[in-house]
């Protein structure tokens, strides 16, 4: 898909369709009292006939309108102007997008930024745009012998403004949003891919020709490395199965080098069948979902390359299977992980943190400024936030304050829950130095305080995107977040240290 903007005024635009908004009530917006007043009153007079009233995500297309060069015109309805805000910004434009897509316009010009939306500048609204037509042309054909009829006809997408003075600001939101909506797709496209083929294998071979294409540094460490680094809680998880195991390590220098360096670390469990602790068949196929936090953080890597941010990043990700077998953990199996702590692992199911744990004591050696998580941790988070909200967990309430408002500004949101050392004594085991399970109760709490005895160096927040990283049933796919959350951290982060 092709982005620009341009400084133009809508009735000028020759071209497959022109978007403008209409409020409740029949009231125009600035671009629709420009069409009207090319058309001399086409707009108020099909409005009047009570076609459409501009009520929010209603839509009405319109052809040949006279004194206007555009093939056609689309109203779109924002609903009451005083109701008007960021949510009915997002949900009107997905609308639009949609209903684009069955006009069979190939390119568009959107008169949307100029509508006043409470907190938000035209910075926002153009990511946002960008987000939002990118996510309707997604699809996923990869797989399939031949294409199903594809739906992606509308190619180009100007975005209409007025004010010359923004025309600066408004490119670069565009650089950013095309930035996030390319690292939420490659997030998307690890994700939907078949297990048999998305292995750890073929994560590293991805992180390598990200690192060749971005210029940024890369290490594997196969299975005898992490042995050698000690790191038996992770190679507990990936001695079940006939993939090898691989910790991926990409690091990105948009600053000096002796800048601390913000580290994302990636859940890449590329199939959880449970192990021994086997998981229930129903919807099983699902667990290929299991990697999403790593292809959450290598999609938030490539935008941040390509916007090729003023920052210090790195990306760890452990990757493996979680499969029975003969070679299997088993429930009562003692591990000692990298940091010396032995573990109980009492329920080979809860293998997200056994992988995390390793690679989050590996963090440590990039004296970091802060590390972020990022996991499909536990079921118990979906019952506890749904599908809309990330689950936030941190020793650092600054830091949890800061990703909650990135959250909240790219339209990606999380909620935190407590760290308190009351939920630790659930990890108690009588064998080892912690259990891996604390139990059913508080179940995203506990695997936090399991994640927490391995980050007592540095700043840290956990994401748990269990309810967030994929939808399930008719829509079943990747949703490649939590990369505009992250994304908008690191945007914002940028801005502080320069
Ligand atoms: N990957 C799962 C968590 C999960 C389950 C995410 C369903 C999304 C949907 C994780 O490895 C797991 O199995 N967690 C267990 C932990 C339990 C054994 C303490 C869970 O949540 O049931
Ligand atoms: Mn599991
Ligand atoms: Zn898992």
């Amino acid at each position: 898909m092709d982005f620009r903007v341009s400084v133009t005024t809508p009735e000028k635009q020759s071209g497959a369709c022109v978007v403008v908004g209409i409020f409740e009530s029949r009231k125009l917006s600035d671009a629709a009292k420009v069409i009207d007043k090319a058309s001399n009153g086409y707009i108020k007079a099909i409005l009047s006939q009570g076609d459409m009233d501009g009520k929010a995500k209603d839509t009405l297309v319109l052809h040949n309108v006279p004194g206007v060069q555009s093939k056609r015109i689309l109203l779109a309805g924002l609903g009451k102007d005083k109701e008007f805000n960021n949510n009915k910004f997002l949900t009107v434009t997905d609308a639009v997008f949609k209903t684009l897509q069955k006009t069979g316009s190939n390119d568009a010009t959107i008169f949307l930024t100029d509508i006043p939306v409470k907190d938000h500048g035209i910075e926002w609204k153009t990511q946002q745009i960008v987000r939002i037509a990118t996510s309707n042309n997604y699809q996923f054909n990869q797989l399939k012998s031949k294409p199903e009829d594809t739906k992606p006809i509308l190619s180009k997408i100007t975005l209409g403004i007025n004010d010359q003075a923004q025309l600066d600001i408004s490119k670069q939101a565009l650089e950013q949003g095309l930035a996030i909506a390319n690292g939420m797709s490659l997030a998307k496209n690890l994700g939907n891919l078949a297990p048999n083929i998305c292995t750890p294998t073929y994560l590293a071979k991805q992180a390598q020709d990200m690192a060749k294409k971005h210029k940024l540094k890369v290490s594997v460490f196969e299975q005898k490395d992490m042995d050698k680094l000690g790191m038996g809680s992770l190679l507990s998880v990936a001695q079940g199965s006939d993939q090898p195991a691989k910790l991926i390590v990409l690091e990105y220098q948009g600053q000096a080098k002796k800048e601390q360096p913000i580290v994302l670390v990636g859940k890449g469990v590329t199939f959880d069948t449970g192990g021994i602790s086997l998981k229930p068949s129903p919807d099983m196929d699902e667990m290929k979902y299991d990697m999403s936090g790593a292809a959450s953080v290598l999609g938030t890597m490539q935008a941040v390359a390509e916007m090729k941010l003023p920052i210090n990043l790195v990306v760890i990700v452990p990757a493996t299977e979680n499969m029975p077998s003969g070679k299997a953990t088993k429930p009562g199996d003692v591990v000692t992980s990298m940091s010396g702590q032995t573990i109980e692992i009492l329920n080979t199911d809860a293998e997200g943190r056994l992988i995390l744990c390793d690679a989050l004591t590996y963090a440590e050696r990039f004296k970091p400024k802060a590390v972020i998580d990022v996991a499909t941790l536990t079921g118990a988070c979906v019952i506890a936030l749904g599908h809309v909200a990330t689950g936030i967990i941190s020793n650092d309430d600054k830091l949890a304050q800061e990703l909650l408002c990135a959250g909240e500004q790219a339209a990606d949101r999380a909620w935190q829950l407590p760290l308190w050392d009351d939920y630790q004594e659930l990890l108690h085991s009588n064998f080892a130095d912690m259990a891996n399970i604390g139990g059913r109760a508080a179940g995203t709490i506990t695997a936090a305080c399991f994640l927490s005895r391995f980050t007592k160096e540095y700043r840290w927040a956990h994401l748990d995107i269990a309810g967030t990283a994929w939808k399930s049933g008719k829509e079943k796919g990747s949703t490649g977040r939590p990369v505009p959350l992250l994304s908008q951290y690191l945007i914002l982060q940028s801005k502080k240290s320069n």
